[in-house]
């Protein structure tokens, strides 16, 4: 479960959000919709812990995989690795004990020796052991060919980059997931896929000129017996009909 307590959040002057009280629920799919700029990133990070609210709480569970907006982040890093990266405490433990073992071995430390004993105890907790082949796993239900594996992520086409980065937001089993515009580039057999993680899944679309009617729902990208409105929706649709029924009045008159 993902407990949001009288969030608020401004930029300066600008208010995005205020007073937001809500709670998403395990097992279920819950869609934000909004136009350009209203302020879906946002929530999301600030869900995530990556952005502080200006006021409020989160109550959030220990794994949460995030599908970022941006998809040319990881460009410079190798595709199985971009997975691993979907758990920071294993990646961070990964990097720093690569960097101890690079070190010539006459300059290491006591205290280098120490942190190497605690770093193999992260990765053996984190099941860094397996990672590589539950990567593997994970970009092959992906339909990742194991030849791209060790490719560069700038290397990859536009869809099968963000199905990498679909493969690191469900690295290590999070318990919610959370996609920002996740229909940018994701095809209909990754959707599938995803149907199988019983997790939480919030995910963020672009409602600009349309109303949020079946047609504009992501509910096709994360397909769920069950997606909830969030309040931003709530709002946008109370007011795209106010909208059109002024458009309506002023027509007839
Ligand atoms: N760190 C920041 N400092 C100042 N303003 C910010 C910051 N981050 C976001 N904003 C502003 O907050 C507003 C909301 O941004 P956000 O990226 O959350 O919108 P969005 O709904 O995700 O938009 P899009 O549909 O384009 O992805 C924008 O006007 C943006 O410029
Ligand atoms: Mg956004």
């Amino acid at each position: 479960m993902i407990s949001v307590e009288n969030v608020t959040m401004r930029f300066g002057s600008r208010v995005l959000f205020e007073d937001v009280t809500t709670t998403f629920m395990a097992g279920r799919r819950y869609a934000i919709s909004g136009p350009n700029g209203a302020g879906k990133s946002t929530f999301m990070k600030i869900l995530t812990g990556e952005q502080e609210p200006t006021n409020g709480n989160i109550t959030r569970p220990k794994r949460i995989g995030i599908l970022r907006q941006d998809q040319f982040a990881f460009d410079q890093y190798r595709v199985i690795d971009t997975v691993i990266m979907g758990n920071a405490t294993l990646w961070n433990a990964f990097v720093e004990r690569d960097a101890l073992y690079a070190k010539p071995h006459d300059e290491l430390t006591d205290a280098d020796g120490m942190r190497l004993g605690e770093l193999e105890g992260i990765v053996g907790e984190e099941n860094g052991y397996t990672a590589e082949a539950d990567a593997g796993v994970l970009l092959d239900g992906l339909d990742i060919d194991a030849s791209l594996h060790e490719r560069k992520m700038g290397e990859l086409q536009g869809g099968q980059k963000v199905r990498v980065l679909l493969a690191q937001a469900l690295f290590g089993n999070p318990s919610a997931l959370l996609l920002d515009e996740p229909t940018n580039n994701l095809d209909l057999d990754s959707v599938h896929w995803l149907k199988e993680y019983p997790t939480i899944a919030i995910s963020s679309t672009v409602c600009a000129r349309t109303p949020p009617t079946s047609t504009t729902r992501p509910s096709s990208c994360i397909p769920a017996a069950t997606t909830t409105w969030c309040w931003r929706k709530r709002r946008f649709a109370r007011a795209w009909k106010r909208k059109t029924r002024s458009a309506k009045r002023k027509s007839r008159n």
